[in-house]
């Protein structure tokens, strides 16, 4: 079995690596997957790309499209191309795709749409982190949500809210199989090495004795890179203004997106900051502002830094989950979340986007001590050897049934699990 497993954007990165790995362990006992890596190339800086490799031990990408930023259908159409290509030449059985990003609606797309021979035959195509929804279709991440889980063959759900919805929305349930979410495997298997990361210590924030962090400061973490924030001054300004309250007391560490930097810029909002990135800008007494921007992190660094945290404020989904896992309270920059068992279970809250529901979300994880690590059903640490065992069998059942069928669930009982 050839398996193309695509990755193109930062959060994808950790959602694949436990898959690779489990067809790693699967080709040590005797299983024949072939795994076929290709990078879209949506992120390209080092640190939001190379930097993931090498934490999470990944290998080099077998095909890299080198595809980029631009708009939308630009970016999308930019990496469809790439990507008929591949599939025109590497043949492969399966193609799996990640997450909700531009890279995988844009190969979700591709492969729904092949056809090998006269017969329409088609790699099956599996989605991974299938069924979530904010039922906000202003996000281009829920257009591609969607639109990847009704092209897709077989959907992996990490929660129960994704069977509801995909239950919900038609889909058959001989498709869709709960295994739990890869992201936590990552997070469960590099949490060792991210306790040896010196981040505190290079932030100023522990000092070191003996290598290990003693005297730790206490600090919130700041993440914000969706386009409804950051591109957006009154909003961005809106969020600033409802984090004053705690920079006022609590030094705030702000690992930013590079479009988020070019945006403080353009919206002249540097007064807020104390910049310690790797492109200058200005140095500000730290006493002045305690929120201090620093370049985007590895993800060792990062889930050290999280782990570490009082208290995390951010508009990225996956760390919803992290922040679960972890038992750190977290705020969410958003109106709604695609992961409402982070809400229910978890360490999560709707913090809005306008300063007096910031604040207010703020105080009340401030002011609830009892936050503990929560872990839902599956995140395990084995959801990337579920989908490996599921991959295997479907396409060994598959193999007889004409592509035709594949997505009319006339092959039902054969798509069985
Ligand atoms: C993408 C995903 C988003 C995910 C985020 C994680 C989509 C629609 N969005 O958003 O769901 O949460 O990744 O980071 O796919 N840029 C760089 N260097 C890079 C990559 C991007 O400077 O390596 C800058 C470019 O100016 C680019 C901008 O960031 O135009 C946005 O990049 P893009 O890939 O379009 O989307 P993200 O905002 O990163």
């Amino acid at each position: 079995m050839k398996v193309i497993v695509v990755v193109g954007a930062r959060p994808n990165f950790m959602k694949a690596a436990p898959i690779l790995r489990a067809i790693a362990v699967a080709n040590e006992q005797g299983v024949p997957i072939t795994p076929v890596l290709v990078h879209t190339g949506q992120h390209y800086d080092a640190l939001m790309s190379d930097a993931f490799f090498t934490d999470l031990n990944l290998p080099a990408p077998d095909i890299h499209l080198g595809a980029g930023s631009g708009s939308h259908a630009v970016q999308t159409a930019e990496i469809m191309q790439g990507f008929e290509r591949v599939l025109d030449r590497v043949r492969p059985d399966v193609v799996l795709v990640v997450g909700d990003v531009n890279s995988t609606v844009a190969c979700a797309l591709v492969t729904a749409k092949i056809s090998f021979d006269a017969q329409g035959s088609r790699p099956l195509l599996g989605h991974v982190e299938a069924g979530l929804r904010s039922f906000d279709r202003a996000m281009p991440e829920e257009c591609n949500r969607v639109v990847t889980d009704h092209l897709s063959d077989l959907l992996f759900v990490t929660e129960e809210s994704g069977l509801r919805n995909l239950n919900n929305e038609g889909v058959s349930p001989n498709r869709v199989f709960f295994v739990g979410d890869t992201m936590i495997d990552s997070l469960l298997s590099c949490e060792r090495a991210a306790g040896h990361s010196t981040i505190l210590q290079r932030l100023g924030l522990a000092t070191s004795s003996n290598g290990a962090a003693a005297h730790k400061q206490s600090y919130a973490l700041l993440t914000l890179h969706r386009p409804a924030n950051v591109d957006n001054r009154t909003i961005f300004l809106e969020i600033l203004e409802g984090m004053c309250e705690m920079t006022a007391t609590q030094a705030v560490i702000f690992p930013a997106h590079p479009r988020t930097q070019k945006m403080i810029q353009q919206h002249q909002l540097e007064s807020y900051f104390n910049f310690q990135n790797g492109h200058g800008g200005r140095k500000r007494d730290a006493k002045e502002a305690r929120l201090t921007v620093i370049d985007p992190l590895g993800y060792l660094d990062f889930l050290c830094l999280m782990k570490n945290a009082s208290l995390v404020v951010t508009d990225s989904g996956g760390i919803q989950e992290e922040t679960t896992c972890l038992g750190v309270p977290c705020v969410t920059v958003r109106e709604n979340t695609e992961r409402p068992v982070t809400l229910t279970k978890g360490t999560n809250i709707i913090g809005g986007t306008q300063r007096d529901t910031i604040r207010t979300a703020i105080r009340q994880q401030q002011e609830n001590q009892s936050h503990c690590r929560s872990f839902p059903e599956l995140w395990d640490g084995k959801a990337g050897s579920r989908i490996v065992e599921i991959l295997l069998k479907q396409w060994r059942l598959h193999s007889a049934v004409p592509p035709a069928e594949l997505l009319t669930g006339s092959t039902s009982s054969s798509l069985e699990s």
